[in-house]
C-alpha cells in the first residue's frame, strides 16, 4: 500500500517575525521530508476566509483571519510517509500549553491565539488547502531527495 503523502503546512506571521522560518523547516528536513513547494506571502482577506471556512461564524473566526493576515506566512506543501499525521505529530496540539514537549508548538508558542504554525488535519483539508495556496506547475517533485531513500523505502510497505 502506497502511504506516501503530501500535507500543507505555513509558518504563521509570529513564526516568520520572530525569526523562526528555518529552526522550523530544519525540523521536516531532519525528519527526512522532502519539501516540494515552498512560498512567502501575505494571505489577503478572501484567501483567509476561504482557507478557514470551516471556521466561520466561530467566537475566534475573526481573530484567527486577523491573524493569519498579520503579516507574511511561509505556505510549504511537505511530503513523506503518513506525512498529514506525522506533520501533525510534529507540530503539537493547538493550544501550545497542551503541546507535547518537542512538538513545534510547546517549543516555541505560549498561546493558542499565537501559535506559530498551521498544519493540514486530514487529507481531504491537506488537498484542499494545497490548491488554495498553490497551481499544480509550482509543486515540484521531478527531484530525489537523498532522505527518500534512506529514511523509508516505500517497497518495505508493499504486499
Ligand atoms: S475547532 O474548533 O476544534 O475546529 O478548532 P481547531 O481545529 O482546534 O482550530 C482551528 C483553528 O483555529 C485556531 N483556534 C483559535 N484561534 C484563536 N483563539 C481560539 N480560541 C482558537 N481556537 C482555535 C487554531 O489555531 C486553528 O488554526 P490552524 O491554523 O488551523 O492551526
Amino acid at each position: 500500500m502506497k502511504t506516501e503523502e503530501r500535507t500543507f503546512v505555513a509558518i504563521k506571521p509570529d513564526g516568520v517575525k520572530r525569526g523562526l522560518i528555518g529552526k522550523i523547516i530544519e525540523r521536516f528536513e531532519n525528519k527526512g521530508f522532502k519539501i516540494v513547494a515552498m512560498k512567502l506571502l501575505q494571505v489577503t482577506p478572501e484567501l483567509a476566509s476561504q482557507h478557514y471556512a470551516e471556521h466561520n461564524g466561530k467566537p475566534f473566526y475573526t481573530r484567527l483571519v486577523h491573524y493569519i493576515t498579520s503579516g507574511p506566512v511561509v505556505a510549504m506543501v511537505v511530503e513523506g510517509y503518513d506525512a498529514i499525521e506525522s506533520v501533525r505529530h510534529m507540530v503539537g496540539a493547538t493550544n501550545p500549553m497542551n503541546a507535547d514537549v518537542g512538538t513545534i508548538r510547546a517549543d516555541f508558542a505560549q498561546v493558542m491565539e499565537y501559535n506559530v504554525i498551521h498544519a493540514s488535519d486530514s487529507p481531504a483539508s491537506a488537498q484542499r488547502e494545497i490548491n488554495l495556496y498553490f497551481k499544480p506547475e509550482e509543486i515540484y517533485d521531478n527531484w530525489q531527495s537523498m532522505l527518500e531513500m534512506i529514511t523509508y523505502d516505500e517497497e518495505r510497505f508493499q504486499g
